[in-house]
């Protein structure tokens, strides 16, 4: 993911992995452009982070190694919550063109993915559990 978004122009993007070993690895891989990347290896759960800063929060199967309870709710305080666009596999195939064919629609898939909007209205203070 860091490598592709680098590769697409975008700036200040933060890795957090509570592995050093993992970090470096990334950092390897990256190379010289592993420099503007901000990394942070902390305990995602005690990490302390000013509200709302971060524009996308994207996890790359962090939650499913959070087995508390409490582990979970301070996760879920952490994300910042973003509009998005939802797609059916017609309507991201209208996206992609004509160009392309659509071979398979995903229902297969052995993981599942999920987008959720922060309601403000309803967002936890920080330490409410
Ligand atoms: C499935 S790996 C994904 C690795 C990498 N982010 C990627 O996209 O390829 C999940 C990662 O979550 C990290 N992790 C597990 N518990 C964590 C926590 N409490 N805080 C931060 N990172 C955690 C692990 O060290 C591991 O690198």
């Amino acid at each position: 993911m860091v490598d592709d978004l680098l590769a697409g122009g975008y700036e200040n993007v933060t890795v957090l992995d509570i592995s050093q070993t993992n970090i470096n690895m990334a950092k390897v891989r990256l190379g010289a452009a592993s420099e503007s990347v901000r990394w942070l290896r902390a305990d995602l759960t005690l990490a302390d982070f000013p509200p709302r800063s971060y524009d996308v929060w994207h996890d790359r199967a962090v939650f499913h190694f959070l087995t508390r309870p409490a582990q979970r709710r301070a996760y879920v305080r952490k994300c910042s919550g973003l509009d998005v666009v939802r797609y059916d596999a017609q309507s991201l195939h209208a996206e992609f063109g004509p160009s392309f064919r659509l071979v398979e629609n995903g229902t297969a898939q052995q993981f599942f993915y999920c987008h959720f909007i922060l309601n403000p209205a309803l967002r936890m203070s920080p330490h409410e559990d």
